[in-house]
């Protein structure tokens, strides 16, 4: 069965380019993103780790990890990744999962049968710091993601998860939120001391919270 949002992550045990690791133990209490891609040696999925790669600031700010995932095994992962490593111009030192025995895969429900019959789709998954799904997409093998939305989103759970706010459509760190419908506006006035702007009952902005 597919997984949702707000489900356990399945934990599991794999042969990775960073050694065997345990999912859990590997997270530890930090956020994780965990993401597969079509098969090694392949034009999109290699700008995908590549800009991964490149944006490992970003996620260590976050105190988020990544992993990738593919069915190819760890010797193709690490031909593949000296590529990766020269043609996007980074250097790969995230786990690239070996799921030659389609384990993990088959506990993320990443291969699509009427996509492909054997190789997984772009599924990414962000976990929380309890282990749960926050987040779950799924792109087809023709189109790579965009992982500066994927830091878009974990700045906006992390926010979300802190205060009583949304974000809305197209929102940038550091742009006004919204008060999520279950604080009375009353108490919104109280609660964000940067202020509220009711626009209707149900729609009112105050500035992000967590910064200065
Ligand atoms: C790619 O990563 O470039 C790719 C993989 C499978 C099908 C199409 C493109």
């Amino acid at each position: 069965m597919s997984l949702r949002l707000g489900d356990i992550a399945p934990n599991f045990q794999a042969s990775t380019t960073e050694g065997n690791i345990d999912l859990y133990e590997y997270l530890g209490d930090g956020w994780g993103v965990l993401f597969s891609h079509p098969a090694d040696y392949t034009p999109v999925c290699t700008t995908e780790l590549g800009r991964t790669a490149l944006l490992k600031e970003e996620f260590a700010k976050r105190n988020v990890k990544v992993l990738a995932v593919s069915v190819d095994p760890l010797e193709k992962h690490e031909g593949w990744k000296n590529d990766i490593n020269e043609t996007q111009q980074c250097s790969v030192d995230f786990p690239l999962i070996a799921d030659e025995n389609k384990t993990v895969a088959g506990l993320y429900d990443m291969i699509h049968p009427n996509a492909s019959e054997t190789f997984t789709v772009r599924s990414l998954f962000i976990i929380g710091p309890d282990k749960k799904l926050k987040l779950s997409i799924t792109y087809p093998a023709s189109t790579g993601r965009n992982f500066n939305e994927v830091l878009r989103v974990i700045d906006s759970l992390q926010l979300t998860a802190k205060y009583s706010v949304a974000t809305p459509a197209n929102w940038q760190h550091g742009e006004d939120v919204i008060v999520v419908p279950a604080v009375s506006t009353e108490d919104a006035i109280k609660k964000f001391e940067k202020g509220v702007n009711v626009i209707k009952p149900y729609l009112r902005y105050t500035p992000q919270p967590n910064i200065d």
